[in-house]
């Protein structure tokens, strides 16, 4: 407590402080930083708190020291404060004081103590030093370290978005027009209804399902706009914690990284099932259809529509189909995650079809989207959850709930991103011109992945057969490379990648192929 209150006051000491701990301290040795006047006055009535006050004292700048003593030299008032006892309070202390400016100093303590008192006074104690610093985020890490580091050769794989050629960041033309058109109208900024823009999620959902699709006939998806990917991600964990409590969601193993925080901080317990097989860097198909099996019925399986990240590794069509069988045969839901319909193929009917053959089936199931990537969206946070339901009416249940979920957490969202969305999907020459930006970047992507496997296999002498980075999909490599490998990458070789060995195609250029795998065959061989 800080306290400007000085009627009940006693001068009862005089007092310095001093510092004492070194965490934190920015003004150089240890040594006496104050002296002054010390009061105190019971808080209260027969309470052992004290508050303690330094009157009139020459302080340097404690603010920046974390620990100081206060040592008491005489006592004034008080018989029981004897010169040279302790009373350590540097936890306990209940407000930091401010000594730089001020002339007096208020800290509030327990004492117990009688006789002299030296207290050991958090000055910067904050009633947040109980949190920890959180590690750096293992994908937006890698962006930061990327920045700091100096050397021409840099290259950033990490994170999953598109460069040129040139390694810069590109907004899609077709973007800046539906911008521009947005500008010529004068569209305002009022706030969107809790389920974002009507003429967003109309499109998002037959960009999805298909213009055509049956299930948008008979009205059986409810769909909101949600914060991107993984605030519409986040939005289907608090429906599934909230409606299915103690079902489990199956993720893969591996799969991108935020999907385990997303769950975990929803309190939705999950589980993982085989995925990538680091013998043939392929999928271990046997793998995940047993682990799917074997989990309990009316189970959520997450899948990823389209090139799985991390491992650019999808199902074929026919193992989709026996991955469908086992998911209807155990009656569990699927739940989708569409971060890169069109930017894997090129094209976004054929980027959809695992959550079309799915539907054709009629199984209940999950689709949270992204525009992140494939409309190069990725700070305008659009993107939808979509709940395809049995019947109509249940989707209007479940339409109310994803909205009184969504209005707690963030109230309704952001209409610029959903209005470039509305805009280009819903003008054939806007929708023409994305699909070949998309078909451009993808393209470009694709070409680079083949000028890497041509270096790599041209390079390496050992005989290694390199040809999965060609079987992979989408923005990623993911390059077989373990934690110590993939630190060689940035340690000595300038390219900074995640730590589980997956490279970003989309921030490769073709000029950089040739350094990138001489990079990986030296990582690969002389590394373990
Ligand atoms: C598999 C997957 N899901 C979801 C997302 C979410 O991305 P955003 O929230 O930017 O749309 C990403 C982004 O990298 C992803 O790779």
């Amino acid at each position: 407590m800080l306290s400007t209150e000085k009627s009940h006051s006693k001068r009862e000491a005089i007092g310095f402080v001093k510092k004492v701990g070194s965490g934190g301290d920015q003004s150089g040795g240890a040594g006496s930083v104050g002296i002054g006047f010390l009061s105190t006055k019971s808080l209260n009535q027969g309470s052992d708190t004290k508050e303690y006050t330094l009157h009139h004292h020459f302080a340097l700048d404690c603010v920046a020291i974390p620990k100081i003593t206060i040592s008491v030299m005489a006592s004034i008032s008080l018989p029981s404060i004897c010169p040279s006892a302790a009373l350590s309070f540097q936890d306990k202390c209940k407000e930091k004081t401010k000594s730089r400016s001020s002339s007096k100093s208020v800290f509030s303590v327990k004492t117990k103590s009688h006789g002299q008192i030296t207290m050991a006074v958090a000055v910067n104690t904050s009633r947040f030093d109980n949190i920890t610093m959180a590690p750096p985020d293992p994908i937006l890490g890698v962006s930061e370290a990327f920045k700091a580091d100096t050397s021409e050769m840099k290259l950033n794989l990490g994170v999953g978005a598109y460069r040129t050629e040139e390694l810069q960041p590109y907004v899609l033309k077709v973007v800046k027009k539906a911008e521009n058109l947005m500008l010529e109208r004068g569209e305002n900024k009022e706030y969107l209804p809790i389920e974002g823009l009507a003429a967003f999620n109309k499109a998002t959902a037959e960009l999805l399902f298909g213009a055509d699709n049956p299930v948008l006939h008979q009205q059986r998806v409810a769909t909101i706009q949600g914060l991107s990917g993984t605030g519409s991600l986040r939005v289907a964990a608090a429906l599934i914690e909230r409606y299915f409590p103690g079902a489990k969601v199956l993720i893969s193993s591996p799969t991108w990284g935020n999907h385990k925080n997303i769950f975990n901080d929803a309190r939705v317990p999950w589980s993982e099932y085989r995925y990538y097989d680091p013998k043939t860097v392929g999928l271990d198909f046997d793998g995940m259809v047993a682990d799917i099996k074997a989990a309990p019925e009316g189970s959520f399986v997450l899948l990823h529509g389209c090139a799985h990240n991390p491992t650019g590794i999808d199902p074929t069509p026919e193992q989709w189909e026996k991955i469908a069988d086992v998911i209807q045969e155990k009656n569990h839901i699927p739940f989708f995650d569409v971060a890169y319909q069109g930017f894997a193929s090129g094209s976004l009917d054929e980027d959809a079809s695992s959550v079309r053959m799915f539907a054709a089936r009629g199984m209940e199931l999950l689709v949270a989207q992204s525009y992140s990537k494939n409309l190069g969206l990725y700070a305008e946070r659009i993107g939808a959850i979509n709940v395809l339901c049995s019947s109509a009416d249940a989707a209007v249940r479940v339409k109310s709930q994803l909205k009184r979920i969504a209005r707690p957490m963030y109230s309704n969202p952001p209409v610029h991103g959903a209005r470039i969305v509305a805009n280009v999907v819903g003008n054939p020459d806007f929708f023409n011109e994305w699909k070949e930006e998309m078909e451009m970047m993808a393209g470009r992507i694709k070409s680079v992945r083949q000028k890497l496997y041509n270096n790599l296999s041209a390079k390496d002498k050992s005989g290694k057969d390199w040809s999965f980075v060609l079987k992979q999909i989408g923005m990623f490599s993911f390059t077989g490379l373990n934690k110590t490998q993939s630190d060689n990458m940035t340690d000595k070789w300038h390219v900074y990648m995640t730590k589980d060995g997956r490279i970003s195609l989309a921030g490769l250029s073709s000029a950089k192929c040739e350094y990138l795998a001489d990079a990986i065959i030296d990582s690969y061989h002389n590394v373990s």
